[in-house]
C-alpha cells in the first residue's frame, strides 16, 4: 500500500513513520511512504504557499494552487489511477477503526495536510474524503496524518507479527479490548485472575468476553448498540442481576 503525504513539513514524519513497527513495514516494502513538500509546486518567485485572506482578518491562508498542481502531478504519475484523496481537516468525519480498515482495503491514498490559520475554500474540492481525528484543533494536519497511517498500516497483513494480531483489538468487534496479563503471576499484591493460568481455553474465552463487554459497558457503553450476540445479551443481563443483588446486600 502506498501512502502519498503532501506536505509542507516532510521532517516531521522523520521518526515516527521511520521506527518500529510502521518503520519495518515500510523496510519489508508492505508500506511506501512518500512525503512530497507542497512548497515544490509553488509557481511564484518567492515559492510561497500562504496568502492574506479576501474579507480580511487575521492570519494567513494556504493557496490553493500548489495543492492542485501537486496532487495533477500525483494523478500524471499513477496515470490518472489515483486512490483516495483524504484531507486533514478538523471539520472532516471523524476518524474511526471502521475507516482505518476501509482506507487498509485501498492500494493507495494521498492524505493532504493543511497549515496555517486555514485553507483556501477551493481546496475541497481536491478532496474524496475530509477526516478529523478528534474535536479539537491542531497547528497543521501532519499529526493527524501520522495518526492514520499508523492505525491503517498496522491493519495490512504482514505488518504485525501474528495474522490474528488485530481481530481483539479494542474496537476490532466493536467493543473495547479485555484485560491482558504477562509474568510475573503476582505483581505488587496484584495477582493474574485465576482462569488465564488454568489453560482451559473455553473457560478463557468466555472471561475475555465478559471482560470486553463489563469494560465497554462501564466506559464506552454506546459501543454496545448493534454489536452484541445473543450470548452477549445473556452476560449482561446476568451482569445487572448481581449487580442490583449487591446493591440490595448494601442497602
Ligand atoms: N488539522 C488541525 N486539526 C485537525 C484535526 N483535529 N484533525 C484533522 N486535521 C486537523
Amino acid at each position: 500500500m502506498i501512502f502519498d503525504i503532501l506536505t509542507l513539513f516532510p521532517e516531521m514524519f522523520q521518526g515516527p513513520l521511520t521506527t518500529s513497527i510502521i518503520g519495518r513495514a515500510a523496510d519489508k516494502g508492505l508500506v511506501g511512504i512518500n512525503l512530497i513538500n507542497i512548497r515544490n509546486y509553488s509557481r511564484n518567485k518567492h515559492r510561497t504557499v500562504d496568502d492574506t485572506p479576501y474579507g480580511g482578518g487575521g492570519g494567513m491562508v494556504m493557496t490553493a494552487e500548489p495543492l492542485y498542481e501537486a496532487v495533477d502531478a500525483l494523478r500524471d504519475r499513477y496515470s490518472g489511477r489515483l486512490g483516495p484523496v483524504v484531507l486533514m481537516c478538523p471539520q472532516g468525519l471523524t476518524f474511526d477503526q471502521s475507516m482505518a480498515r476501509e482506507l487498509a482495503g485501498k492500494e493507495h491514498v494521498v492524505l493532504i495536510c493543511g497549515h496555517y490559520e486555514g485553507l483556501d475554500e477551493r481546496v475541497r474540492a481536491l478532496a474524496d474524503l475530509e477526516v478529523s481525528i478528534g474535536d479539537y484543533v491542531l497547528t497543521g494536519g501532519e499529526l493527524p496524518a501520522m495518526v492514520i497511517v499508523d492505525a491503517v498500516a498496522r491493519l495490512i497483513p504482514g505488518v504485525l507479527g501474528e495474522p490474528e494480531g488485530t481481530e481483539d483489538d479494542s474496537f476490532a468487534g466493536g467493543l473495547l479490548e479485555y484485560p491482558q496479563y504477562t509474568k510475573p503471576r503476582e505483581y505488587r499484591n496484584q495477582p493474574v485472575p485465576e482462569v488465564l493460568l488454568s489453560g482451559h481455553h473455553a473457560e478463557i474465552e468466555r472471561w475475555r468476553r465478559e471482560e470486553a463487554l463489563v469494560r465497554t459497558l462501564i466506559r464506552r457503553p454506546e459501543l454496545l448498540k448493534g454489536n452484541l450476540t445473543e450470548d452477549d445479551r445473556r452476560t449482561l443481563r446476568e451482569i445487572a442481576r448481581q449487580a442490583l443483588e449487591m446493591k440490595d446486600i448494601k442497602a
